[in-house]
């Protein structure tokens, strides 16, 4: 396959070894999930792509940073497993073999401080700093929508190696990617590409072509609308139907190979 520059970053890093700036020592990659949006697949993807990970043999954490609707755990696992309280910090649970920490958690005695927004950044370095992750080579960041000052700070605090953008093909959707977009560039994130989600669904095919011409990202892999996904309770277990394993795993290793280059 023919070597894509936008994915360089990515690439080279795997020559990294464990990240040297606080709060995530022990972490060799991070990847953000974002969309600008609610409800576009942000959560879908991220728990996609850490069990796509965690079937390559990679150590994964997945991070709910999405306080407004915190869920990545559920659509993971029907089990109800918090953090063990330690005294350095929390220790997350594993499920499906993925180490899950949700901001939710944590928030619990805090949330209207957190709420209040003025204390939001200090307060998510502060939590940050007490996920005692152990040593991991990918952690997924399943961010929260909109690019306001969370958005930034999130940005900042983490410093992803690579940002995955999820959108429908709605034009909504394309306006708040395209603002996301531009704040990735100003904070030089590099954008890995783009996951087209409820792709048959909405949106003129023409729209979402202009738009990736004008972000020049690639599209990752897109999914269609799958009518399961609402009947089954948590994406392993849609994975598990034959039918679907072979869709799903197909595009999570569509995914790998676009951008981690593994074959
Ligand atoms: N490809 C899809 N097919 C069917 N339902 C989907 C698909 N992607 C997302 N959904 C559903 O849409 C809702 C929002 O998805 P979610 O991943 O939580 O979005 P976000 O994290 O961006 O808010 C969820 O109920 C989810 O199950
Ligand atoms: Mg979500």
């Amino acid at each position: 396959m023919e070597k894509d520059p936008s994915c360089k970053p990515l690439e080279d890093s795997f020559l990294k070894t464990f990240r040297t700036h606080s709060p995530l020592k022990e972490v060799r990659y991070i990847i953000a999930v974002g969309s600008g949006k609610g409800g576009v697949g942000k959560t879908t993807v991220s728990v996609l792509l850490s069990l796509a990970l965690k079937e390559e043999g990679f150590s994964v954490g997945l991070y709910d940073l999405d306080f407004y609707g915190p869920n990545s755990s559920l659509l993971l696992s029907t089990k109800k497993e918090f953090p063990a309280r330690e005294p350095d910090g929390y220790r997350p649970p594993l499920l499906e073999g993925i180490k899950v920490m949700s901001l939710s958690f944590m928030l619990s005695e805090r949330e209207p401080v957190f709420m209040r927004g003025l204390m939001a950044a200090k307060l998510l370095q502060e939590l940050t700093q007490r996920v005692l992750w152990g040593p991991l080579d990918f952690l997924i960041l399943d961010l929260p929508p909109g690019t306001g000052d969370i958005f930034l700070s999130m940005l900042d605090l983490f410093s992803p190696d690579g940002f995955i953008l999820v959108t429908t093909p709605h034009k909504l959707s394309l306006a708040d990617s395209l603002r996301t977009v531009s704040i990735l560039k100003e904070k030089k994130v590099p954008l890995l590409g783009v996951v087209k989600n409820m792709s048959n669904l909405f949106g003129k095919e023409e729209a979402f072509t202009k738009f990736l011409e004008e972000i020049k990202a690639p599209l990752l892999f897109e999914l269609p609308f799958l009518e399961d996904l609402s009947e089954k309770e948590t994406l392993p277990e849609l994975l598990s139907d034959e039918e679907k394993k072979g869709l799903l795993q197909g595009l999570a290793k569509g995914i790998l190979k676009r951008i981690f280059r593994f074959h």
